[in-house]
């Protein structure tokens, strides 16, 4: 079904869900395996993958597949190193939402102009004219649709320029002169590519290039060490394992580690590698390498139009053709009452609920991890959100949530310092997965599985901490699915990181860790309630 029409004779649903990204997908799925079937969800464009059905030609994953992949639908044998292009994670979510059932509740080419809400519910207007009557509300619209840009880009009148959010590929960039502003994920894509085809690239970078680490080493996913052996462990230990890092690059002989060793060195942050967002792929460090692109700092004055800039080093950069934006983005609802379009994700319960609006409102997909995947948190999100709408499960009162968002902000506002400031949706992946755990009644059987599955916790704790570990038990268990899709995932090889976390765990065993849990941080209070 396609067409507006056929929904205006319809009286109120139980939920809609705004946007068929991975966000919107998974959050129909749990509504659906939870019983709430008078559920539908509207996605303006026609087709399913958000902003991967979009995005510059060359984009890959930065998280592997094993865990980008959502608990229950695996990723097919020998993908587990493998990280997926945009084509193919659209296919792989194309699949999960026809052996779900989403397809048949998705309706494409429906654009939510308004939601007005009401006293038991909410209306939403859309951009035909027609209506809807919902009594629940999924916002699965995403955080990186709305572009954040320095003031600064009002003065380039005499060049060209664009956000990362508009690039494609390098082809009309060949032979030009380019800066790059901003240091993440997307500007490490797009400065290797332009290094490559450009006649000469900088990169201005104002602080960091958040934490460099690459996609594989030594042709394994390197996300595999993102797990519970070393994320396990207190965040003080975050400068040691940063440091150890650095040696272990700078103690390679090729020009791209040791790029990257001297990125992060530059990461001064509070706990270091711990207190800042992952850039999963040594895109940059290649480009500075290998293709002459040059790292230069902030821009601090702008001359002739943009033509001419100079950044907080001193130095002018002369003769600028192009400056491309990969300066993020901010997380914005333009449907929603103006008093909740720009919710700061940190005001939420569990950066999806707004204490004021209980379970008639909920935002899917809003928190960034450091390091992990999105996908997984989006997942124990919908999940949460699918018991809450099923009755299953019941929130706090309103003071209780607030309270608890609010303690959360303070952790991870203590945790990333400036890096939370900015981007004020950035959360600790396994604080953040643990927390939702216990929220749900899933955590993974740790303790049990060490005496009587013994492999099966190796793979826990020494395998990426994707979703299916929240599926061996409590609401919406599929233990028999978990622990056969457990077993195929690989754990991390006995590295340089796994053998620091071993050292550290002994070190914390063996000796008083009084002082250790002062300098670090409060526990998750979702979990300390839960308990
Ligand atoms: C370039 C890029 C690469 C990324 N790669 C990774 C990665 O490797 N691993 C990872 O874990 N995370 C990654 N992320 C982060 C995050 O997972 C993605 O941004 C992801 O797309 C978020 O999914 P979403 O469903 O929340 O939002 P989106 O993907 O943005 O989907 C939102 C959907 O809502 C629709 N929509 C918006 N407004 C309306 C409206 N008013 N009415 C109807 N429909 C509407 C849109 O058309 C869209 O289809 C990446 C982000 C970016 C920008
Ligand atoms: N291949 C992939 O998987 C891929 C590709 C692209 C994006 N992504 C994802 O998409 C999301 C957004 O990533 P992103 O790289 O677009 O944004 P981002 O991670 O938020 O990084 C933005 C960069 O711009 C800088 N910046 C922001 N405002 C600035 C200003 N006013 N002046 C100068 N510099 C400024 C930041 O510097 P400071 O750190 O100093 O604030 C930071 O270096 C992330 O979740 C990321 O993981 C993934």
């Amino acid at each position: 079904m396609n067409s507006t029409q056929s929904f205006s004779n319809r009286s109120e649903l139980s939920c809609v869900v705004i946007g068929a990204g991975p966000g919107g997908i998974v959050a129909t799925k749990e509504l659906l395996e939870q019983g709430v079937t008078d559920v539908i969800c509207l996605e303006k464009s026609d087709r399913l993958g958000g902003i991967f059905s979009g995005a510059y030609d060359s984009l890959t994953l930065t998280s592997s597949c094993a865990y980008s992949m959502y608990s229950d639908h695996w990723i097919g044998d020998g993908n587990e190193h493998h990280f997926w292009t945009k084509a193919e994670v659209v296919d792989y979510w194309t699949a999960y939402a026809r052996t779900f059932g989403v397809v048949e509740r998705i309706r494409f080419g429906v654009e939510v102009e308004v939601a007005e809400q009401h006293s038991h519910g909410w209306t939403l207007r859309l951009t035909d004219g027609s209506e809807l009557q919902t009594r629940r509300l999924v916002v699965a619209t995403g955080g990186n649709r709305f572009v954040n840009l320095p003031d600064w880009h009002t003065q380039l009148t005499k060049v060209r320029w664009l956000h990362s959010k508009d690039y494609v590929n390098a082809t009309d960039l060949e032979g030009k002169r380019v800066l790059i502003v901003g240091g993440g994920e997307s500007s490490a894509d797009i400065t290797l590519e332009i290094s490559r085809a450009a006649a000469r690239s900088w990169v201005s970078l104002r602080r960091t290039a958040g934490w460099v680490v690459p996609r594989h080493r030594s042709g394994r996913a390197a996300d595999l060490s993102t797990n519970r052996a070393l994320w396990g462990l207190p965040r003080s230990y975050g400068p040691e394992l940063s440091q150890r890092i650095i040696n272990f690059d700078d103690s390679h002989d090729s020009g791209v580690n040791k790029a990257a060793a001297e990125l992060n060195r530059s990461c001064s942050d509070l706990f270091g590698v711990w207190s800042t967002f992952g850039t999963k792929n040594h895109s940059l460090p290649e480009a500075i390498a290998n293709h002459g692109c040059r790292v230069v700092g902030d821009i601090i004055e702008v001359a002739d139009g943009g033509r001419r800039l100079r950044e907080s080093g001193g130095e002018w950069i002369d003769d600028v053709d192009v400056v491309l934006f990969c300066t993020g983005y901010k997380a914005r609802a333009p449907f929603l009452p103006p008093e909740l379009c720009a919710t700061d994700p940190r005001s939420l319960y569990k950066h999806m609920l707004h204490p004021e609006h209980g379970s008639s409102l909920a935002w899917i997909g809003l928190a960034r991890p450091g390091f992990g995947s999105q996908f997984p948190i989006m997942e124990m999100q919908a999940r949460y959100f699918a018991l809450l709408a099923s009755g299953a499960k019941s929130l706090p009162d309103k003071d209780t949530m607030a309270e608890m968002a609010a303690r959360d902000a303070s952790r991870f506002l203590s945790q990333f310092g400036h890096n939370a400031r900015r981007i004020r949706n950035l959360v600790d992946y396994h604080r953040f997965m643990d927390g939702m755990a216990a929220l749900i009644g899933c955590e993974p059987p740790l303790v049990s599985s060490f005496f009587l599955r013994p492999r099966l916790w190796l793979r826990m704790v020494y395998g990426p901490t994707q979703a299916t570990q929240f599926r061996l038990r409590g609401p919406g268990k599929k233990p028999r699915l978990a622990r056969e899709i457990i077993m195929k995932i690989p754990i991390s090889r006995f590295n340089h990181m796994m053998r620091a976390s071993l050292q550290w765990r002994f070190r914390e065993m063996f000796r008083s860790t009084n002082a250790r849990k002062a300098a670090d941080l409060p526990a998750d209070p979702a979990m300390a309630a839960a308990r």
